[in-house]
């Protein structure tokens, strides 16, 4: 499903001829269908690979090759237009559009992909997928009027909302309590078992973690091993 070879992300550094190397030689397969879990310290690096992974960024080196497709060879357009039809995204800072409600959030990959192809139906779907995270009381609140918890969940709907055959959440559960966050992620479990969506989750959560099928330690931009728990 997702193949990177020897991924290098640097950025320049104010002030400096050195850059900043922030991935220093990444490559990576995950099988469709598989859980990775991605840990690491703070500026290790994993957020930057969930970027370039999911064809949000491109790497100053190296490839990648997502649902068949080298990211490289596509323009701007062509990589949105793939990740609206086989992406979803979890971001760490929630990235909900501020001027639009829970609801309307969710609608936003929807219309893009115009699937379902009533506005009936999308609205429909739209209230379900709020109602899985449990916001069914919470549909027309606007971004600043939720709870960060609340605004996760609001990102995990809109990140589900088209099915997409490959899920990257970046800290889904970080902002949660235990219990919300315990069912977050059974709904991702869920996903994957019914759908055989292949996830890709950063998380600082080791219970999470171990729930999947693999997990990359991430040190200094490099896989420092890659365990496989159970
Ligand atoms: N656009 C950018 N320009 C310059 N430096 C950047 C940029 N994006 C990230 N970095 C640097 O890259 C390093 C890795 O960032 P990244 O967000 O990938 O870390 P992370 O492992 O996700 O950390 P955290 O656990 O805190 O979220 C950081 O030191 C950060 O300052
Ligand atoms: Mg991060």
């Amino acid at each position: 499903m997702i193949v990177a070879r020897n991924l290098r992300q640097r950025y320049p550094r104010p002030g400096s001829d050195e850059p900043l190397v922030v991935l220093d030689g990444v490559d990576l397969e995950i099988a469709q269908g598989e859980i990775l879990s991605v840990l690491g310290p703070s500026g290790s690096g994993k957020t930057t690979l969930l970027g370039l992974l999911a064809g949000l960024d491109l790497p100053t080196e190296g490839t990648v090759e997502l649902a068949g497709r080298s990211l490289a060879v596509l323009d701007e357009d062509g990589r949105a237009a793939l990740r609206a039809a086989s992406v979803g995204f979890v971001f760490q800072s929630f990235q909900l559009v501020p001027t639009l409600t829970a609801l309307e959030n969710v609608l936003v990959p929807l219309e893009l992909l115009g699937r379902p192809a009533t506005a009936a139906d999308r609205e429909a779907r739209a209230r379900e997928l709020l109602g899985r995270v449990g916001l069914t009381e919470r549909v027309g609140h606007y971004p600043a009027q939720l709870s960060g918890g609340e605004q996760q969940r609001v990102g995990i709907a809109r990140a589900f909302a088209n099915e997409p055959r490959v899920l990257f959440a970046d800290e889904p559960t970080g902002n949660l309590d235990g219990a919300t966050g315990q069912g977050i992620i059974e709904l991702l479990l869920e996903l994957n078992r019914e759908k055989g969506t292949t996830l890709v989750i950063v998380t600082h959560d080791l219970e999470l973690a171990r729930r999947a099928g693999r997990i990359l330690h991430l040190s200094r931009g490099r896989v420092e091993r890659m365990e496989s728990p159970g």
